[in-house]
């Protein structure tokens, strides 16, 4: 998979791509990243990307023609990105970043993470000139209800959620399947069904669209605080139980929005009943 970044900051992205999963990414070939400065796509002595508003207000806009100019420029005839009425979506998508954006979510990292290339432009928090939105971009997404000073920081959180569903990019390679928002088990009706062929209790199996359950790991006593004794009684069918019930505790107390769309069982329902008619029991 290709990411080509478009932005005024460009060495913005040394640092999320340095380091960790992305980093390992990118050494396998996993992932391609390259950044383009807008900069370099302007005509002017000063460099110009940004100018004043029509109709007046606050603020600078940026400029259509460095963000056109760049995209036109990547690849060669084979590799191209495709003007906007003849892209073949199932392949490449042009997205814009902005607080005025679609939000981002989980489905739609699985989404991106299936195309060969994906080009990021980063607004910045005054506007870009609409054009790029209504004729080039297919998308514009934002990454949650506040604003940031500029869409780099989104574009990273957005390389970063969806790089690593590319395949082979996790050490486990279920581990992006059983996290919070993990996607459901395809063929699995039931999403408690928890039991991996080793019989070893693994994370929220299924657990699609609730958040994960918490974890603990050595010391057992840290300070005094216990684990919870289940987790080490070696009852894989209680700590599977436990963990569910957990998961949805946390997910009653921190986003109870997610539970109208999560699969839930009759077992669920009856648990985060008692959980509402008698809070933090
Ligand atoms: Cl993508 N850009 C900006 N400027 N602000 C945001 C955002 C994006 N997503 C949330 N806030």
């Amino acid at each position: 998979m290709r990411f080509d970044i478009l932005t005024i900051f460009p060495n913005f992205f040394s640092g999320p791509l340095d380091h960790g999963i992305l980093s390992r990414a990118i050494a396998t070939g996993a992932v391609e990243v390259r950044t383009h400065d807008l900069r370099a796509f302007t005509h002017d002595r000063h460099r110009t990307v940004d100018d004043r508003p029509f109709g007046g207000g606050e603020g600078m806009v940026l400029k259509p023609e460095p963000i056109f100019d760049c995209i036109e420029s990547l690849g060669s005839s084979g590799d191209a990105i495709a003007p906007k009425p003849t892209r073949d979506l199932a392949r490449q998508s042009v997205i814009l970043l902005s607080a005025q954006g679609k939000p981002f979510t989980q489905s739609t990292a699985h989404r991106m993470a299936t195309l060969e290339r994906v080009v990021l432009i980063c607004g910045r928090y005054e506007g870009v000139d609409e054009r790029v939105s209504d004729l080039l971009a297919d998308a514009e997404l934002s990454i949650g209800d506040y604003v940031l000073s500029g869409g780099e920081l989104a574009a990273a959180v957005l390389l970063d959620a969806t790089v690593r569903l590319l395949p082979g990019v996790l050490g486990h390679v279920d581990s992006a399947r059983y996290e919070s928002f993990g996607a459901p088990d395809e063929g699995s009706t039931d999403p408690t069904d928890e039991t991996t062929p080793d019989g070893v209790p693994r994370s929220t199996h299924g657990a699609g669209g609730i958040l994960d359950y918490p974890h603990y790991t050595r010391p057992a006593d840290f300070r005094g605080t216990t684990i919870p004794e289940v987790l080490a009684n070696g009852d894989h069918a209680a700590i599977r139980r436990w963990r569910r019930r957990q998961a949805l505790a946390k997910t009653l107390r921190n986003r109870p929005d997610l539970l109208t769309h999560a699969p839930l069982t009759e077992d669920d329902r009856e648990f985060l009943d008692t959980l509402i008619t008698r809070p933090r029991a």
